[in-house]
């Protein structure tokens, strides 16, 4: 005889439905967030491509913009963002990656110029709290890609802020590390009710963490 819970665990065990994992998420205090992420020996590897898979689910069910591998207890240098079509409404130049996600192994981040932004922040490891982060304006990175393609872009704005964010996890590098005024630094209830009036270049408004 088989019990209805077995017969539900074969169902899932069908090659017609795709195995999920949505990954617990890392938080502020854990190890894994404090060390440097060793880099990715094979970027076309088919457990790098199930991470990857994992994290977007991960991503997605959490409402994020961006993840990196040490936020779901992976030690290596593998991060994944996306630029939210709205962040580029007002104020920031059209950009051809908008709305994309994308796959950066290895990524190593330098600043073009040494112009720097002010801009509200979140992470998915340090629920609830927002803060102001100053970040280079415009950035290059160059990483590798599921495939194994060389990744070369430069990046300014959102998209800049994001890559930098999410690299510092590789790091060991929080947020709230490079804040210079830790009185920007509160809850995002709080913050939402009695708006700062900080010289941020971003509005505060509903921001997906990362
Ligand atoms: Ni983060």
């Amino acid at each position: 005889m088989i019990g209805p819970a077995i017969r539900l665990s074969l169902a899932i065990k069908s090659p017609h439905i795709p195995p999920m994992a949505i990954l617990k998420i890392a938080r502020m205090g854990h190890p894994v967030l404090r060390r440097p992420a060793d880099p990715v020996k094979d970027p076309t590897a088919p457990d790098i491509r199930q991470l990857v898979h994992d994290m977007l689910e991960t991503m997605e069910d959490a409402d994020g913009a961006g993840l990196a591998a040490p936020q779901v207890h992976v030690p290596l240098r593998l991060v994944i963002f996306h630029v939210p079509e709205k962040r580029l409404a007002e104020g920031e130049p059209p950009d051809p990656e908008a709305g994309k996600v994308h796959v950066l192994i290895n990524p190593v981040v330098e600043p073009i110029g040494d112009e720097t932004d002010l801009g509200w922040e979140g992470c998915l490891s340090v629920p609830g709290l927002r803060g102001v982060v100053p970040r280079w304006r415009k950035v290059r990175y160059r990483a590798v890609g599921l495939d194994g393609e060389a990744i070369e872009r430069e990046a300014e704005g959102f998209h800049a802020r994001v890559v930098q964010h999410e690299c510092d996890h590789l790091d060991g590098v929080l947020y709230p590390m490079r804040m210079n005024d830790l009185s920007l630094l509160g809850f995002e209830e709080e913050m939402g009710r009695y708006p700062v009036g900080s010289s941020s270049e971003e509005e505060e408004e509903e921001e997906e963490d990362v």
